[in-house]
């Protein structure tokens, strides 16, 4: 039986992937902060014959990190799947931009992932097998209005998953990079504005686990959204700003701020 653990795996996007794997037959280690969730869920996995383990732990913590990966191997051995899904956002204009939330928004995004990639490192490398996935998004394709701390941290990702991807490829381990549009989960409810083409988790977890088994470079989807953006990241520049920049006037422009 294969292990995967799953950051951020206590709601969203990162459960419905934990409940597809375990579906799947792979033995799921769920981590994030809140204990009582991640237990409560490997209570329900375990009732329906799934074989899962909570671990505790916050992902902007280095070290945290690294004793969950080592309790994780202590317990089932190396780790095969490794995903760097835990995150969060903070939609702002940049004219209300707080450093110090800046910071911990690039903290548990990108340095997140970059502790949980330097904890399994080792053990796939020494193997020679292994795969690592990080859960970026589409907003991390072009600078977003309104969500350029998110959009920075997620495209922070992606350029680290791009080379990780090309020099890890010989030593035997594949990297994935899941970039998601709109996706139904709290943070998603937390979010007032309009979310074209969402999906429920459910499915995005069903898309997910498809990709990453199926060893895809990139999962990008719902489908609408991602031949959007693809189509928008070739864009020109003035093109760009002055579509984009119709709508973010509306929300950043002069005025519009307290
Ligand atoms: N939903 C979307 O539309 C969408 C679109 C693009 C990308 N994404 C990305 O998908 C990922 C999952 O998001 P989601 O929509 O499923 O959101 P969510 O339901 O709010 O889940 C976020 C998860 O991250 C965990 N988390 C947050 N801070 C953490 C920390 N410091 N240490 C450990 N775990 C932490 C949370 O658990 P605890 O609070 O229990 O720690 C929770 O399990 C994120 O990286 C997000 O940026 C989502």
């Amino acid at each position: 039986m294969k292990t995967a653990l799953i950051t951020g795996a206590s709601t969203g996007i990162g459960l419905a992937l934990a409940r597809e794997l375990a579906a799947r037959g792979w033995r799921v280690a769920l981590a994030a902060r809140r204990t009582e969730l991640l237990e409560a869920e490997v209570a329900a996995l375990t009732a329906a014959g799934r074989t899962a383990m909570a671990v505790t732990c916050d992902v902007a913590d280095a070290a945290a990190v690294a004793a969950a990966v080592a309790q994780v191997e202590a317990a089932w051995g190396p780790i095969d799947l490794a995903i760097a899904n835990a995150g969060l956002g903070d939609p702002k204009p940049v004219t209300q931009m707080a450093l110090v939330d800046a910071e911990y928004i690039m903290r548990v995004n990108f340095l997140g992932m970059l502790h949980l990639f330097d904890a399994v490192r080792p053990s796939m490398l020494a193997r020679g097998a292994g795969q690592f996935v990080g859960v970026a998004s589409l907003a991390g394709l072009r600078g977003l209005p309104m969500s350029a701390i998110y959009s920075a941290s997620k495209a922070a990702m992606q350029a680290f998953l791009e080379a990780a991807r090309i020099e890890l490829k010989p030593h035997g381990i594949t990297v994935t990079t899941v970039n998601p549009g709109f996706v139904k989960t709290p943070l998603t409810d937390r979010n007032t504005v309009t979310k074209p083409f969402m999906i429920s988790a459910e499915r995005a977890g069903v898309i997910v686990a498809n990709g990453i088994l199926r060893g895809d470079r990139e999962v990008n989807f719902p489908e609408p959204t991602a031949t959007a953006m693809r189509f928008v990241r070739l864009l020109p520049n003035w093109l760009y700003d002055f579509v984009v920049g119709i709508g973010a006037r509306q929300l950043t422009g002069p005025g519009k701020q307290p």
